[in-house]
C-alpha cells in the first residue's frame, strides 16, 4: 500500500496561454434527453472506459463480495483466496440466472439457485449437477465471464467492460493518476458510510456541475467559506481532471442563522426588541486542515479527498433523465464521532445543492427551447474537456460501426465460440428483426 509523499498540492497559477483560451459552446441539449444517445453512449463510452467502483479495504476476507448494476450490466466484485479483487458478470454460464442475489455478502462458494451450478472465488465452475454424465462437457469452458479490473497502489478498484482486443490499458486510460493519488494517505482512512440519491436528470447534467466551480460562490455558501473559491481550478489530465482549491486556514465564521422575524423586525418598526449585535461565532473548518485532492474520473465517477475524510461517487445512468448517485465515505482513523458527523453534514449540504441545480436544469433541457450555451474558457474548462471526450468517443464509435457495416458492442462476450450454427441463427433472428443477443450480426444501424 501507499505511503503519502506529500499533502495535496495547492492550485497551479494560470499561465498566460490559459488566460487567452477561446470560449466554446456546450454540446446540444438533445444529447441530454435522447434514449438513443444514451444507448449509444453505453457502447461508445461506458463499454470502453475504466470505471471506478470501490476501495479494496471494503473486502476483509476471501469470499467477501459486493454486487452492482451499471446500465443493466449486473456484476460483482469478490476477494479471491489469493487476496486479489476480481470482477465477474453476475450471469450463470448455464442459463443466465444471477449467481449472486444480495448487494453484499461473503462466500467462497457461489451457488446458483436455479439448477445448482457452483463457482469458486476465481469464477471457476466447481459443480454442475449431473453434467459429469454429459459427453464433451468441459467445466473449464464454463467459468463465469470475468471483467477486467485494476486496483491502484492506493487500493482504488476500477473495472473495464471492454472485451475487444482494442481495449485501452488502465495505465494509458488514466496515465498519471496513480502517481498523483500518492499525495494522499488512503491508508489513514476507514470506511464510514454510504448513501444514495435518485435524481431526475441525465448523467451529464450532474457532470456539468461537477466539472466546474464557477457556480460555487452562487450555489454553495458553505463550501465557499471553507475553500478560497477564487483559487479553484480544474486541470484536465486526459481522462481525469484534477480539481484544486486553497483551504481557508483560519477558523471560519458560522453560517448565520435565519433572523427571527418576531424579534428582528416588525411591520411597523416599533414595539419589538432588537437583538443586540452578537460577536460573530467561529468554528473549525469542516473542510479540514489541508488543500483537497479532488479527481473527476471520466466518465461518471469521482474521488474527493479532504483531511477529515475522503469520499467517492459512482454515477449510474438509468434513463436519459434519471441517474442514481452512490456515495461512499471513508473517515480518518480515530476521528471523533461529532467530527465525522460534521463532515458528512458539510458534504451532504453541498451535494444537495448540486442535486437541486441538476433537477431544475434538466426540466428545461427536456423542453427543446435551449440547445447550447457559451462556456467560460477557464472557469468552465473542465466541462468543455469532458464533453469533448464524450463527443470524440461517440463519433469514433459511430465511424467504427459505419466502417464495419454493423453494430459493435465492445462489452459482448457471447458463449459457444466460433459456432456456425449460433451465428446462422443470430443472423436469422436479425433478419426477422427480433434483434438477437449478438448485436454484431445486425445488418442495419439505427442511429
Ligand atoms: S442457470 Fe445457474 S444453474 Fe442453471
Ligand atoms: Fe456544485
Amino acid at each position: 500500500m501507499c505511503a503519502a509523499v506529500a499533502k495535496p498540492a495547492p492550485p497551479p497559477e494560470d499561465t498566460a496561454a490559459e488566460k487567452l483560451l477561446p470560449g466554446e459552446h456546450t454540446l446540444p441539449a438533445s444529447w441530454w434527453t435522447s434514449q438513443k444517445v444514451l444507448d449509444y453512449e453505453k457502447k461508445a463510452i461506458f463499454a470502453k472506459s475504466w470505471l471506478f467502483v470501490t476501495h479494496q479495504q471494503r473486502f476483509k476476507k476471501a469470499g467477501d463480495y459486493f454486487s452492482y448494476s451499471f446500465l443493466g450490466w449486473n456484476f460483482f466484485l469478490i476477494k479471491t483466496k489469493a487476496g486479489q479483487i476480481k470482477a465477474f458478470h453476475n450471469v450463470c454460464r448455464h442459463r443466465a440466472y444471477p449467481v449472486v442475489r444480495k448487494e453484499k455478502g461473503s462466500s467462497i462458494v457461489l451457488g446458483c439457485k436455479y439448477h445448482g451450478w457452483s463457482y469458486n472465488t476465481d469464477g471457476m465452475l466447481t459443480k454442475a449437477p449431473h453434467f459429469n454424465e454429459v459427453e464433451g462437457f468441459d467445466p473449464k469452458a464454463n467459468s463465469l465471464f470475468e471483467i477486467k479490473t485494476h486496483t491502484t497502489k492506493q487500493g482504488l478498484v476500477f473495472i473495464n467492460f471492454d472485451n475487444t482486443e482494442n481495449f485501452t490499458p488502465f495505465e494509458e486510460f488514466f496515465a498519471g493518476l496513480e502517481e498523483e493519488m500518492n499525495e494522499y494517505d488512503f491508508d489513514d482512512y476507514e470506511y464510514h458510510m454510504s448513501y444514495e440519491l435518485d435524481g431526475q436528470f441525465n448523467w451529464k447534467t450532474l457532470m456539468d456541475g461537477y466539472q466546474e466551480c464557477y457556480h460555487c460562490p452562487t450555489a454553495h455558501p458553505g463550501l465557499s467559506v471553507a475553500f478560497k473559491m477564487e483559487t479553484y481550478k480544474v486541470v484536465p489530465k486526459g481522462n481525469y481532471c484534477r480539481h484544486y482549491a486553497r483551504i481557508v486556514d483560519e477558523q471560519i465564521e458560522e453560517t448565520p442563522e435565519e433572523a427571527d422575524p418576531d424579534t428582528e423586525s416588525s411591520w411597523f418598526g416599533f414595539g419589538k426588541k432588537k437583538t443586540p449585535a452578537q460577536p460573530k461565532k467561529t468554528k473549525e473548518n469542516p473542510g479540514g486542515s489541508f488543500n483537497g485532492l479532488w479527481c473527476y474520473l471520466f466518465p461518471t465517477n469521482g474521488v474527493n479527498c479532504y483531511s477529515p475524510a475522503f469520499y467517492s461517487i459512482r454515477v449510474l445512468p438509468i434513463t436519459p433523465s434519471r441517474t442514481i448517485l452512490q456515495y461512499d465515505i471513508y473517515t480518518k482513523k480515530g476521528l471523533a464521532d461529532d467530527k465525522k458527523k460534521e463532515f458528512v453534514d458539510f458534504l451532504q449540504q453541498v451535494e444537495l445543492e448540486d442535486f437541486n441545480l441538476c433537477v431544475q436544469t434538466q426540466k428545461n433541457l427536456n423542453q427543446g427551447i435551449y440547445s447550447t450555451g457559451y462556456l467560460h474558457p477557464l472557469k468552465e474548462r473542465g466541462v468543455l474537456h469532458y464533453q469533448g471526450i464524450v463527443k470524440n468517443m461517440v463519433k469514433a464509435h459511430f465511424d467504427l460501426e459505419q466502417a464495419a457495416g454493423h453494430e459493435i458492442n465492445p462489452a459482448r462476450i457471447g458463449g459457444k465460440p466460433n459456432s456456425p450454427e449460433a451465428q446462422e441463427l443470430e443472423e436469422l433472428c436479425s433478419k426477422i428483426e427480433c434483434k438477437g443477443s449478438n448485436p454484431e450480426s445486425l445488418g442495419e444501424l439505427e442511429w
